[in-house]
């Protein structure tokens, strides 16, 4: 750690640090002070800036295979150091220790598909197009070029990972890269920034900013030299940034509300496998969580049986422990509001059938059955280990319920037809539909992208490079001549 302190100073130049502001970030498992990053200022902020527009040139017109080789010697870097990472993780946000493990590897690989995507073919989702056009005296040359300095702002819940799927497409892209990280998480996303920079990006190419969002984040989003934004967190923060960078191009990877589709014909043991584990994985704090089930009438019964079963199997505590998924959620706050919204369902009737006890932050995992439409833990996000079942008359009314949602991220269907699977997955106003499979992000070389309030533009390695850059056109027009 006091390495990477006086790391973050270089990352950040430091050495222009205007007012020498830190913030102490502790853990959620024990309160243990997991480090410190600086509270920019507005002008650290310019500061940072200026370096990355200062960087662009040049680095835009580095070769796409020295750009990719900086990446594989990334992707190296994050595996060797796979395991203090993770610790740190495990610390940061709380996030148990397979998970973290598997969140650092997934970014190395993230790193190696992202620099193969433009090396392979110089570049395919950065290759450009021409035009032939009037009476053949004009032709038009397409190239892809850089956006210019991208704001890459992460979440909590993905330090490593939701960092690094916008850094990488944005360097091979051409763009400079400021990073925003999440305040709890930062210190999880400067050691990743810091394997970045080691693997011999140039500086300026990447420079972080840190401090509260709530103090510097309006600044940071509208400030001039920042060209593109690519954002993931909530629909509120996303929301609000939307309206106050009117005119800034954008990536926004919101919340969401993933709806488990289970039909008579379901195979409903490996239904009730994969939506525990896509329900309580990381204590629901995922984007692509299943955050409601819609079970038809004559199987609910069998499988909420089954759900119980398995969910009674998880281990809760400490993410420092072998085998523990349920973990302390990041804050009070977070408990708190899930527990709002349990207490509501319950209050209006649905039926408790394991979990609703809690130990400051940790939540028991909780399973309610006879969630109706009235209550509100049928449509707001927990971002907790609290799972909704509705119980529908049919698939044509789950469709009718899921699309009802202001979210749009992903959903699952659970059938043995995979007519009727397709038929479905054609109704749902969702950017994925997993056929009998949990809701998930990965491999992340997938397209991945949220409709509705869940977001806009697509992610995922090819989509990525693609929303990070944009043709420029050069028309030559001939004056004709005789031969
Ligand atoms: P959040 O509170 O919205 O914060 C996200 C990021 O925005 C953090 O880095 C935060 O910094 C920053 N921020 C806050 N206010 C800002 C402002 N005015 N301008 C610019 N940046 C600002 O979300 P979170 O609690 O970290 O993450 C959980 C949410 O993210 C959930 O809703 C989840 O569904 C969503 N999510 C979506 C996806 C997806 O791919 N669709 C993936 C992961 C998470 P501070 O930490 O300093 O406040
Ligand atoms: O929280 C959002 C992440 O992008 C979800 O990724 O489905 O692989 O956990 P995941």
């Amino acid at each position: 750690m006091e390495l990477l302190e006086q790391e973050y100073k270089n990352l950040v130049n430091g050495d222009r640090m205007a007012n020498g502001r830190w913030i102490d970030i502790f853990s959620p498992v024990d309160g243990s002070l997991c480090g410190r990053v600086p509270a920019m200022s507005r002008e650290d902020i310019d500061q940072a800036v200026l370096g990355c527009r200062q960087a662009q040139e040049k680095w835009q017109r580095t070769p796409v295979f020295k750009r990719a080789e900086i990446l594989y010697r990334a992707a190296d870097l994050l595996e060797q150091q796979a395991e203090e990472i993770a610790g740190m993780l495990v610390m940061e946000i709380a996030k148990d220790k397979k998970s973290a493990l598997s969140e650092v590897k997934r970014s190395a690989d993230l790193l190696r598909y992202t620099a193969d995507v433009g090396k392979n073919s110089r570049g395919e989702a950065i290759f450009g197009d021409n035009f032939p056009g009037g009476s053949r005296n004009k032709m038009s040359f397409v190239s892809r070029v850089p956006m210019g300095t991208v704001l890459a702002v992460s979440p909590f819940n993905y330090p490593v990972n939701l960092s690094v799927s916008k850094i990488a497409p944005a360097l091979m892209g051409g763009n400079t890269v400021l990073l925003k990280p999440a305040t709890q998480g930062a210190v999880s996303a400067l050691m990743t920034a810091y394997l970045l920079d080691k693997a011999g990006l140039p500086k300026g190419v990447l420079n972080t900013v840190t401090g509260r969002g709530s103090e510097i984040g309006d600044y940071t989003v509208t400030h001039p030299g920042v060209d593109f934004v690519n954002f993931t967190g909530s629909t509120q923060v996303g929301e609000h940034i939307s309206q106050i960078c009117s005119m800034k191009p954008m990536i926004m990877e919101l919340g969401g509300k993933d709806a488990a589709i289970v039909l008579e014909d379901g195979d409903l043991n490996f239904a009730a496998d994969n939506i525990v584990d896509g329900a309580y994985s990381y204590s629901g704090q995922r984007c692509t969580a299943v955050k409601r089930i819609l079970a038809v009438e004559p199987v609910a019964g069998r499988l909420v049986e089954k759900l119980k079963t398995r969910i009674e199997r998880l281990k809760q505590g400490d993410p420092r422990e072998e085998g523990v998924t349920i973990t302390p959620l990041i804050s009070r706050e977070a408990a708190d509001a899930a527990q709002k919204l349990i207490d509501d369902a319950l209050q209006k009737g649905a039926e408790l059938i394991i979990g609703n006890r809690r130990e400051g932050n940790l939540l028991a995992p909780t399973l309610i059955d006879k969630v109706t439409t009235d209550m509100e833990l049928a449509w707001i996000e927990p971002f907790a280990p609290v799972l909704p079942i509705l119980r529908v008359k049919n698939a044509a009314q789950a469709v009718e319920i899921a699309n009802r949602s202001e979210y749009g991220l992903q959903s699952s269907v659970f059938t043995s037809s995979i007519d009727r699977a397709f038929a479905i997955a054609s109704r749902l106003e969702v950017g994925t539909v997993q056929i009998n499979n949990k809701t998930e992000r990965g491999p992340d070389n997938f397209p991945f992208l949220g409709v509705k309030n869940s977001g806009m533009g697509t992610q995922g390695v090819k989509y990525s490079i693609e929303a990070m850059t944009r043709p420029k056109a050069v028309t030559i027009n001939l004056r004709g001549g005789s031969f």
